[in-house]
């Protein structure tokens, strides 16, 4: 045997073993796993000590999250985890939350999630620093994972967004089903029995993925894929059981984005976008349920706009609701058809078209925060 031959033969045992393991854990345990540049996030920084977790009393449960001494070791520990099968009780919606520390938009989240404890579970990267911890009575309280410095437009961001996937996948106490990734400007603009429906009786993830235009193409992608199978979109997704444990357990694909490449490089909106397309092209539906208004980019460039206290939150919420087109964002940047039609497409949901296209939103300052929460006792269904 060549080494050629061996390797296709390495791969298509390794792949014949992880399918058999998964399938096992999914279709023995639950019905569910049927289941920018990165605009959103930190400034860079450099700080970095190792986090301590100790005293981490939740009010929510009293769990330490391990620690490792590096995430492939937590990855490991996840994949060992997940052959568990989930937790115990009902399918919940994990929310991962990529942050800097504080989120003061807490408020919004708590009222979100009220009266549906069974029903979800936090999961908190605070990078700066990466020992923040949230005060006692918070609803993150305790909830803050084993976090490492993050920086913009780095691999680092993506390394965040799969620590709080693996933590998620391994907590023993929860059914995890779905997995949110939110950062601090995010907010939900349903109420929660419309979201939770709305994702766990979703057949695809909410994961947004077409083809970059060209000085997005830049990485090194071959022997792994051609470059014509390179997809980009949004960072913030909400991605199925499956999916997460697809990006937990992926090393491949993950050391072909690690390696630095050339001037145009956002990790987090290509890596999990083109992994998932690579590994499960029908299960993703190219969309995000995220809103972000990218028609305005102000007060930063380059990044969507940003709401205050000063705007008209109610019609802005009504009007995100209603949508049943998707914004043009980042698509954008896309290679392919540029007609207005595709950079905007009817939103469809299990194949039904003209669905609702959103559940969240960003971006949102913390002066937002009474008028949001003006709007959510006001709009109905929230
Ligand atoms: C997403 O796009 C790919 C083509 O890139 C397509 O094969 C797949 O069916 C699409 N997903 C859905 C849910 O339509
Ligand atoms: C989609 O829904 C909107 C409002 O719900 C309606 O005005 C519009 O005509 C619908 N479009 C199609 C193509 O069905």
């Amino acid at each position: 045997m060549n080494r050629g031959q061996r390797k296709v033969i390495n791969v298509v045992i390794a792949t014949s073993i992880f399918w058999i393991l998964i399938t096992r854990v999914f279709y023995s345990r639950s019905l569910h796993d049927r289941a920018s540049i990165s605009r959103c996030v930190p400034s860079v920084f450099s700080s970095r000590t190792d986090s301590d977790i100790s005293g981490s009393s939740g009010t929510l449960a009293d769990y330490r999250f391990p620690e490792f001494a590096n995430d492939r070791e937590l990855h490991k520990h996840a994949f060992r985890k997940v052959l568990d099968g989930p937790g115990p009780g009902s399918p919940r919606i994990a929310f991962l939350f990529t942050v800097k520390g504080p989120i003061e938009l807490e408020p919004v989240w708590r009222k979100f999630l009220q009266g549906h404890e069974e029903l979800w579970s936090l999961y908190v990267h605070a990078s700066n620093p990466v020992d923040y911890k949230f005060p006692p009575g918070s609803i993150f309280e305790g909830r803050e994972i084993p976090s490492k410095p993050v920086a913009r437009i780095s691999i680092s961001l993506v390394d965040a967004i799969r620590r709080l996937l693996a933590y998620a996948l391994a907590d023993p106490h929860y059914n995890n089903a779905w997995f949110v990734n939110v950062c601090e400007s995010t907010v939900p603009v349903r109420g929660f029995p419309a979201v939770y429906e709305y994702l766990i009786g979703s057949k695809h993830s909410f994961v947004e993925a077409f083809l970059p235009e060209e000085k997005y193409q830049q990485w090194d992608t071959m022997p792994e894929f051609p470059v014509v199978q390179l997809r980009k979109g949004e960072t913030w997704m909400q991605m199925t059981r499956k999916h997460a444990i697809i990006i937990v357990t992926d090393t491949e694909r993950y050391a072909k984005f690690a390696a630095s490449c050339s001037l145009w490089c956002a990790p987090d909106e290509e890596y999990f976008q083109t992994l998932l397309h690579l590994e499960d092209v029908s299960g993703i539906a190219n969309r995000t349920t995220m809103y972000a208004n990218w028609e305005e980019t102000r007060p930063i460039p380059g990044s969507p706009r940003s709401y205050g206290s000063s705007q008209d939150l109610f019609a802005l919420f009504d009007k995100i609701r209603k949508m049943t087109q998707e914004t043009d964002g980042l698509k954008q940047e896309s290679a392919l058809d540029k007609s207005p039609s595709s950079l905007r497409p009817i939103c469809k949901y299990n194949g039904i078209t003209n669905a609702t296209c959103f559940l969240f939103a960003r971006k949102f300052e913390a002066e937002a925060t009474s008028a949001i929460l003006h709007v959510m006792s006001t709009l109905p269904g929230f």
